[in-house]
């Protein structure tokens, strides 16, 4: 399967690395308007198309990777298009308001990933609109999982799984950075302190992912009965931390629905 994609920024480069891992990389063609995207695919290994309809008509599978006030100019582009699959990964883009750009009959995905693809270990959601056929839709998937996990959900869900998944790296940041700033104050330097905080997580995210289980039952196993850990877990308790995170998400989400109008 040939693969095209159009926007070659972070997304873009992002996804054309991880994926050429699955197809290599002279399967892969990519397209942008800013001509100094044209050094970096070539630095990379990547044919860069000089125009966007070399790259449509030589791709069986058209990633749109552009931001979402450029989507209407590059869908307009993809009218004519017969049999071509179209995966658009731009946020607040639905998959009607694609079929109402390039018509309804096209096989259209959609796909929401996150930052990890950079290292091949996004979170992605991904739904279509019915007209691919069961061995496509198997072949997307197994192309994409290169990438990350990927989880087939709803299009409604889509604007939660931003806010949980797509913002998700960002409010772990925040947590990274605040457990690295209580170190300092314990008395470690910055840099020993960040990386005590990210090997504690990692280890913790293995346990679960690993071992299975519930956060809750690992609280239960960390906290010795009237011992250090369930201090500070009524600490939090009392500061509401769990419901300072569902705030978070239901505040995201509800810019996530604002975004798309
Ligand atoms: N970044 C994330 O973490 C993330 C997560 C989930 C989804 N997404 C989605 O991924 C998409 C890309 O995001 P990004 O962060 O990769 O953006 P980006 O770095 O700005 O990359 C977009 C690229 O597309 C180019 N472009 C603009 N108009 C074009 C056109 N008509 N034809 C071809 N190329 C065009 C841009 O060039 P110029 O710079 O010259 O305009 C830019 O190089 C967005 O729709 C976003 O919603 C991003």
């Amino acid at each position: 399967m040939r693969i095209g994609i159009i926007g070659f920024g972070n997304m873009g480069q992002a996804f054309a690395l991880c994926l050429s891992k699955k197809v290599g990389k002279e399967n892969i063609t990519v397209y942008d308007i800013d001509p100094a995207k044209r050094q970096i695919a070539v630095e990379n290994g990547f044919a860069f198309a000089s125009d966007i309809k070399f790259l449509i008509d030589t791709s069986d599978l058209i990633m749109i990777a552009v931001k979402p006030k450029d989507a209407k100019e590059v869908l307009k582009k993809l009218r004519e298009t017969k049999n071509k699959i179209i995966l658009s990964i731009m946020a607040g883009v639905s998959i009607f308001d694609i079929e109402e750009e390039i018509g309804g009959d096209k096989k259209i995905v959609r796909v929401m990933p996150n930052l990890g693809v950079a290292v091949g270990s996004g979170v992605m959601a991904i739904t279509d609109n019915g007209k691919l056929t069961e061995e496509e839709r198997n072949k997307i998937e197994e192309i994409l999982i290169t990438c990350g996990s990927l989880y087939r959900i709803e299009e409604p869900m889509f604007d939660s799984f931003t806010a949980l998944a797509g913002s998700g790296p960002a409010f772990v940041f925040e947590f990274i950075d605040g457990l690295a700033l209580a170190g300092v104050r314990e008395g470690f330097n910055y840099e020993q302190a960040l990386k005590i905080v990210i090997d504690t997580l990692i280890g913790s995210a293995k346990l679960l992912k690993e071992l299975g289980g519930n956060p809750n039952e690992w609280i239960t196993r960390v906290s010795s009965p009237g011992g250090t850990t369930i201090e500070g877990i009524k600490f939090l308790e009392e500061k509401g931390f769990k419901g300072i995170l569902m705030g978070c998400i239901e505040k995201t989400t509800e810019k996530a629905k604002k975004l798309k109008g």
